[in-house]
């Protein structure tokens, strides 16, 4: 969603903006603006569309070597060049950049205007540039800090002053904000990949704190004005991780990082000695392992579908009751929290507000919440009761691939630890062990053969609607499959358990209507050739992913895309792979935007 980035140093600060602007794009918006300060003037350039569009409206002469920038994803108000960040108070000396949204905005607002304030915007943030304004004595830190407590809902804000040249002010409550440390330059960012070209020392700033940063210190103090020392952090990152390489798309090369990125979620958490996974994080010893009776997951969107497979996999192996819910539901339905019972918040970002808000109503109830996250130092990972990092990298486009693929390694390394501790024998854990260990080169078999989903892609790209089936383990990867095709080339999918279609959806099926089964050779495949005759039979297009030796599949389906053998449990790593590289291929087919699909934002903190 929204991205904010802010800089302070010796160098003209447009073009650092503008290239931090670009670097947050992945996130999806809709406007951008910058603001930078010179001899007591600011020069504030907005514009709806993308950086481009904004760079091009940016003089090359501007000058100004302190500024702000923001990209917007609109909430209140429309997409227009006067509805971008950032927004001036009307002395035109305060600027201000703000991700979140001021509940309270409307009441704010009426107070100023009777207090003579114009507004120019139909945006909530536009009463923090005229509140500072209010509250302005000559020190920006303090007028932050008195407008703050007025601001209900949620806000990362950085502001400056024409009048304090080279500060920049900064403030968190829910969103982001992440301070870049570098030689005589300092910088303020919503998201590391904003400033990872400048700096890898990086402070992540907590609620309730502001911070003020100079060419060269940043302070932060609390709401009473005590000194806070944080440590340094170092992003482990690469700027090449963050760049497409020799790829055109994140996306597609996310889908072909996922050997390097399973790798990454169990290197350094396999025992094989004990034949189990050791994950410091979990914060829990071995008692309190032994003692959960009941296992639930709560995500959103891609991150949901892990923890559905994970729920198939857990009460399989470790026998211990699992579900997975969205978010978004378990939030509003006044969720029973009962003893013990472990919960998982499974979250990319680690800052979709659906999964974090039932993640702090679930706590409030006395709940016990691991995050299972990808980014560090987000807020899940700060806010729960311990959890495990997957370490993807960065996912920069849009549409998860590497993360699904790893949320599921972090989670069956959890599975292996319950199922050790309770029946699972040595033997049977090595088996787990090589069999997990064996799925990147699995994965990167696929990669041998993507140019036949190619084919399949071409053929079938022009169809608006598609069925995706599967059973089993296999069902929530159907589903997988459906959200990745509709999110990125906007061709309706529906996802359902092979075995539903004859309880209703098989009345869509015709000949313009394909449908892709998931088929591997496991415990379900007679059952799952049976649901596939039975859209057959009603002419429908069949696209099948089957396991490789599966000869009697080429007689069925019009399509067939072969895959590895694995047990039956580690298939969804390997099933999802052709589903990404489907809806990959058709999205490319069709010229639509792959890494940043219309309406979509890559962190959702709005609910
Ligand atoms: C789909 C997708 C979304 C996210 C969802 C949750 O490709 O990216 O459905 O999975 O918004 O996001 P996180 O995992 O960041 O909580």
């Amino acid at each position: 969603m929204c991205g904010i980035i802010g800089y302070c140093g010796p160098r003209q600060a447009a073009p650092i903006l503008l290239d931090g602007l670009k670097r947050l794009e992945y996130r999806g918006y809709d406007s951008a603006g910058i603001s930078v300060g010179i001899n007591h003037e600011l020069t504030v350039i907005k514009q709806t569309g993308k950086i481009h569009d904004l760079r091009v409206h940016v003089p090359a002469e501007i000058a100004g070597t302190y500024g702000i920038g923001h990209t917007r994803w609109a909430t209140h108000g429309g997409v227009t060049n006067t509805n971008a960040h950032p927004h001036v108070d009307n002395s035109g000396k305060i600027a201000i950049v703000h991700n979140g949204i001021i509940e309270n905005y409307t009441a704010i607002k009426k107070k100023l205007e009777e207090k003579g304030v114009e507004f120019f915007t139909e945006t909530d943030s536009e009463v923090i540039a005229h509140l500072i304004a209010q509250n302005y004595t000559g020190d920006l830190e303090k007028a932050m800090k008195d407008t703050l407590p007025v601001l209900e809902g949620t806000y990362g804000i950085v502001c400056m002053h024409a009048d304090e040249p080279h500060k920049l002010v900064g403030a968190r409550n829910g969103s982001p904000l992440v301070i870049g440390v570098a030689n005589d330059e300092m910088f303020l960012a919503s998201d590391v990949t904003a400033i990872l070209a400048h700096t890898k020392q990086v402070v992540y700033l907590e609620d309730g704190h502001v911070v003020t940063i100079t060419d060269d210190e940043f302070t932060i103090v609390d709401m009473s004005d005590r000194v806070v020392n944080k440590k340094i952090d170092e992003i482990t990152w690469d700027l090449q991780e963050i760049e497409k390489g020799d790829f055109k798309h994140f996306m597609h090369k996310e889908i072909y990082e996922q050997p390097e990125s399973v790798v990454r979620a169990f290197r350094g958490r396999i025992d094989r000695e004990a034949a189990t996974a050791r994950l410091g994080g979990l914060n829990l010893n071995s008692r309190e392992l032994l003692d959960i009776e009941r296992i639930k997951i709560i995500a959103a969107g891609t991150s949901f579908h892990a923890g559905l497979v994970a729920s198939y996999m857990i009460e399989q192996t470790a026998r211990v009751p699992c579900s997975a819910e969205l978010a978004s539901e378990v939030r509003y339905r006044n969720p029973i929290v009962e003893r013990n019972t472990l919960y998982f918040a499974v979250s990319q970002s680690g800052e979709t507000a659906d999964t974090l808000y039932a993640m702090r109503e679930l706590q409030r109830k006395g709940a016990r919440v691991l995050g299972i996250c990808n980014v560090v130092g987000s807020t899940i990972p700060r806010e729960s009761d311990g959890g495990v990092y997957i370490h993807s990298g960065p996912e920069i486009a849009v549409a998860s691939t590497k993360a699904f693929t790893s949320q599921i390694t972090a989670l069956y390394l959890f599975c292996l630890v319950m199922a050790r501790m309770r029946h699972m024998s040595f033997e049977s854990g090595e088996w787990y062990i090589r069999n997990l260990t064996d799925i990147p080169d699995k994965i990167a078999e696929i990669f041998n053969t993507a140019d036949k989903m190619q084919v399949i892609a071409k053929k079938y790209c022009s169809f608006t609607d598609f069925l995706f089936l599967g059973r089993g383990i296999n069902y929530p990867v159907a589903l997988e499959g459906a959200l990745k095709l509709k999110e990125i080339s906007y061709i309706h999918a529906e996802g359902y358990s092979a075995a539903e279609i004859k309880h209703g959806p098989i009345a869509l099926i015709n000949e313009e209507t394909p449908s892709v089964f998931l088929v591997p050779d496991d415990r379900l495949r007679e059952k799952v050739v049976s649901n596939m005759k039975e859209v057959k039979a009603r002419r429908g297009p069949l696209i099948a992913i089957a396991t490789e030796g599966d000869m009697e599949i080429l007689d069925i389906a019009d399509d067939v895309f072969f895959v590895p053998k694995v047990p039956e449990l580690f298939y969804p790593f390997i099933m999802v792979v052709p589903l990404q590289l489907l809806a990959y291929f058709c999205a490319v087919e069709l010229k639509r935007d792959v890494d940043q699909p219309r309406n979509l934002a890559k962190s959702v903190t709005v609910e």
